[in-house]
């Protein structure tokens, strides 16, 4: 029988969509709100303030609607995995009710603002189901369930579920939804236009400077005098010492798109334990397309990406009777130390710059909340919502020691990295491949283009001295501390990190 392939690029099917661009800022400008950042949170944030007739400027980095917001399954639930029985736990009942309640606010947001657009947006209501076919996680179900029960969520408990797929138990929660999110935004972008937010894309913001006012520094030498800055640049671009990348850590997840000889029952899914495994569909170009997504692991770390993908294809084609793969993409979440999104001031006291970031993969949600939270706060509206994601809180909560030993994960790999050099021979590389070798006794990355180009590269990770790896699904250089990424020429695609690898001359190679 003939096996079925995946896609040679990685390509998320959201962003077949037409997008509109946008130049780059060339001249140094002022506005009363700067946004770094053209993702969901962005352009939400932009919409909200823009409505009120606040002037808004939005920068990108790249081009708009094209990082985690590009690449996301798009679900728009409050049923973020197995959480509330957890959070009742660590911060109570109150404060996880107010988080609920705020990603369902969310998706009222969302629902209400395509009605009164009459956006199409492929919106559709569906039931968000959490299942497991794993004993040791039947109790963890039956918890999760008590706490629906407490924070009154409409929902039911289960042990068979509309998709065809073995499992023990599960927890429907009723009445959630899911769309084309780039289709919804691109209508967000055209309302922004018409209420004067003005969008520059290929902009890297690299610095804040205060003066009497905050000043964005951008990587051409322009600056955006403002009153607020709202950075939502996924990985804060500026740290101001809020530390952000010693509390957040990032993963990697990996969707692959099909169509199927089945028919899909509705209804949207994800697994308790590991590894993940997320299933809804959209409707696709010409038939239905099956997002199938999960294999979750830490950047930089871990198999060759490539049997990621390889793993959801095989479960795919063995519950699903695929027909054809027709996509597949990756996209990097970063997680708080507490799994609530940081929100708010970017250090105490701060009433200037705010960041939002750390949406453990439920951006559609969080994305609205943080919009709608720093959309109030920069125009002094109270919100109820606000409290429990200021990034200053403190919640003594057992996850802590998870971070200590992700910091001691760091130090380790900054090490390993260091020794692990090889004598990889540049003449066996082989095209659209890497290797990692020794280039005048330095550890240097190589990858061989299409065109049998060869594109070398310093290893060694420009934010804190880290050594990157290898992604062969994305053909990037991914840095296992903090999550910085870097194409195969070395230029940074995601932070913490600002600045480039340093290129390496070939010419020079003397081993
Ligand atoms: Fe921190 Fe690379 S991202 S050292």
């Amino acid at each position: 029988m003939r096996e079925i392939q995946l896609p040679s690029n990685p390509e998320p099917y959201w962003r077949e969509e037409e997008i509109p661009t946008f130049e780059p800022l060339k001249t140094s400008i002022k506005t009363e709100v700067a946004i770094v950042g053209g993702g969901i949170t962005g352009v939400t944030a932009a919409y909200l303030l823009s409505k009120q007739n606040v002037q808004v400027v939005l920068i990108d980095s790249d081009e708009i609607l094209n990082g985690t917001t590009g690449h996301t399954t798009a679900k728009i639930t409050a049923q973020h995995g197995l959480i509330y029985d957890e959070f009742i736990t660590h911060m109570g009942e109150e404060k996880t009710a107010t988080y609920y309640q705020a990603a369902m606010r969310a998706k009222e947001f969302i629902e209400k603002t395509i009605s009164e657009h009459q956006m199409d947006c492929d919106y559709e209501s569906q039931d968000a189901y959490v299942y497991t076919n794993d004993d040791h996680y039947i109790m963890q179900l039956e918890n999760e369930m008590k706490a629906y029960e407490k924070l009154s969520i409409d929902s039911e408990y289960l042990t068979e579920i509309p998709l065809k797929l073995p499992l023990k138990a599960a927890i429907k929660m009723k009445n959630q939804a899911q769309f084309h999110p780039l289709k919804y935004l691109k209508e967000l972008v055209k309302l922004c236009k018409e209420n004067g937010v003005t969008f520059y894309e290929n902009t890297p913001a690299i610095d804040i400077e205060y003066n009497k006012h905050p000043n964005i520094l951008t990587k051409d030498g322009h600056r955006i005098t403002c009153n607020h800055v709202i950075i939502a640049s996924h990985f804060p671009f500026y740290d101001k010492q809020g530390f952000y990348f010693a509390r957040m850590y990032p993963k990697r997840s990996y969707v692959v798109a099909a169509t199927s000889k089945l028919e899909y029952p509705g209804g949207m899914y994800i697994n308790a334990e590991s590894p993940t495994r997320s299933i809804r569909t959209t409707p696709g170009k010409d038939e239905p397309l099956w997002l199938i997504g999960g294999e979750g692991h830490k950047t930089g770390q871990g198999e060759s990406v490539m049997h990621h993908y390889e793993k959801l294809k095989k479960f795919s084609s063995e519950h699903f009777d695929v027909k054809e793969f027709v996509y597949r993409w990756s996209a990097q979440d970063l997680t708080t130390m507490d799994k609530v999104p940081y929100i708010g001031p970017i250090t105490k006291g701060e009433s200037n710059v705010y960041v939002a970031t750390g949406y453990r993969k439920w951006g559609m949600t969080n994305g609205t909340v943080a919009a709608m939270i720093l959309a109030d706060e920069i125009t002094n509206i109270p919100n109820d919502y606000a409290e429990i994601y200021v990034p200053s809180r403190f919640q003594p909560d057992p996850s802590v020691r998870k971070f200590i030993s992700m910091n001691a994960d760091v130090a380790k790999h900054m090490i390993k990295g260091k020794l692990d050099f090889s004598d990889n021979k540049l003449d066996e590389i082989k095209v659209d491949e890497a290797i990692v070798t020794r280039i005048n006794g330095k550890r240097t990355g190589v990858y061989k283009d299409k065109q049998e180009t060869l594109h070398a590269v310093d290893t060694t990770c420009t934010h804190l001295g880290c050594e990157v790896e290898w992604n062969s699904g994305d053909r990037s250089w991914d840095c296992p501390c903090h999550g910085s990424r870097f194409s195969y020429k070395g230029d940074v695609l995601e932070g913490p990190a600002k600045k480039p690898l340093a290129k390496v001359d070939m010419k020079t190679k003397n081993g």
